[in-house]
């Protein structure tokens, strides 16, 4: 494949020429790298299963890792669902367009490699001007893993696309870094309660606000659901040690004891305590809004990747809010490096 084109779509704003070209590759079965208000996400069309194998040909992704379906509106969601809770529709009216991810029951026209053959299929309206204009203009349903390599960090800029996927795919749509910085929250409504198996940019408790208790197990059982939390992900090629927010004395000596293995250490924190230890280069300061911190953290880890270093020290945060899917991609990244996913 010749190299990658890029269009630019400033301010989130759609570039009428731009989505019309992007329309047009995803018509001809190409691969479009899209914003949406979590990460980047790589489109496919999710009824064209040549267009779809590339996907995972693209990302290294193993096939058993199942796809979300990107829609303009409820109406085309519909084209793949066969059934939805109470529950769940309760979740769509009010967080579409929005970072929340539902597995429902899938219509049988819906190809098992975009379900990585289970009986569910997980779906989203995401929210961006750009993306929702890309999507409306298609018509249907893209299939959208995160822009990256599988097993890297997700992308939350066009440039972290292009540094993993460049001549690997046909367009990026570039509009900017992406706003909330961590991916979607998926959850499974197709059992009551309904049951959390990633958490993302909308917070478990803004969920149990709308719909009363919800489940969230880390039992063997949860994981067949999830294909994609079996493998380590969200991971730099550095070793990732977290330690606990606040803790000074964890942090210096977690810095000395790695020193001394003679290892370059990066660094990654957000309080003024652990701000203050180590000014080197690799030493990166994020906001202390948790926010913000979402926003930057991949980026952060892909950063200190870049500059070279064996092992990056991360400052936690608390973990409620958005703040427990922060702790849930570092904890992920600081995993073995065994496995991979997208
Ligand atoms: O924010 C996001 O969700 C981004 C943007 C681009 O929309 N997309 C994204 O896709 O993160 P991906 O493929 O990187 O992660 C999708 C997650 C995986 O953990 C996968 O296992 C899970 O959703 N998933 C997809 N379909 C499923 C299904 N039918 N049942 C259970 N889990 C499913
Ligand atoms: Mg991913």
């Amino acid at each position: 494949m010749p190299r990658t084109r890029i269009i630019q779509c400033a301010d989130g704003i759609p570039n009428p020429d731009g989505i019309t070209d992007a329309v047009g590759v995803l018509n001809a079965g190409g691969l479009v790298a899209f914003p949406t208000e979590t990460v980047y996400g790589l489109g496919a069309d999710a009824f064209n299963q040549a267009a779809v194998r590339k996907i995972f040909e693209a990302k290294g992704r193993p096939s058993d890792n199942p796809l979300i379906v990107h829609v303009a509106s409820l109406e085309i969601a519909w084209h793949f669902i066969s059934d939805i809770s109470e529950k769940g529709l309760t979740l769509a009216s009010r967080f579409w367009p929005g970072p929340l991810t539902l597995v429902v029951k899938r219509k049988e026209i819906v190809p098992s490699l975009v379900t990585a053959g289970l009986e569910t299929v997980a779906i989203r309206i995401p929210n961006h001007a750009v993306t929702l204009e890309l999507l409306a203009r298609f018509g249907g349903g893209l299939v959208g893993p995160s822009a990256n390599s599988s097993g890297r960090p997700s992308p939350t800029s066009a440039d972290h696309v292009v540094q993993d996927l460049n001549g690997k795919i046909d367009l990026i749509l570039d509009s900017g870094p992406t706003i909330i910085g961590l991916e979607s929250t998926v959850i499974d409504v197709t059992t009551n309660p309904p049951v959390i198996l990633r958490l993302g940019g909308l917070s478990r408790e803004d969920i149990e606000k709308e719909i009363g208790e919800t489940h969230r197990t880390r039992s063997k059982d949860l994981l067949k659901r999830s294909p994609g939390t079996r493998y380590r992900h969200y991971a730099p090629r550095a070793q990732v040690v977290i330690v606990p927010h606040q803790d000074r004395d964890a942090f210096v000596k977690q810095l000395e004891h790695l020193k001394d293995e003679g290892k370059r250490v990066g660094a990654i924190t957000s309080s003024e305590d652990l701000n203050a230890v180590d000014r080197s280069p690799s030493h990166l300061i994020l906001s202390s809004s948790v926010d913000r911190y979402a926003q930057q953290i991949f980026h952060a880890l892909r950063e200190l990747d870049r500059s070279q270093v064996d092992c990056i020290l991360v400052e936690g945060v608390e973990e409620t809010g958005i703040g427990a899917a922060i702790m849930d991609r570092l904890m992920k990244a600081s995993e073995n490096k065994s496995r991979h996913n997208g």
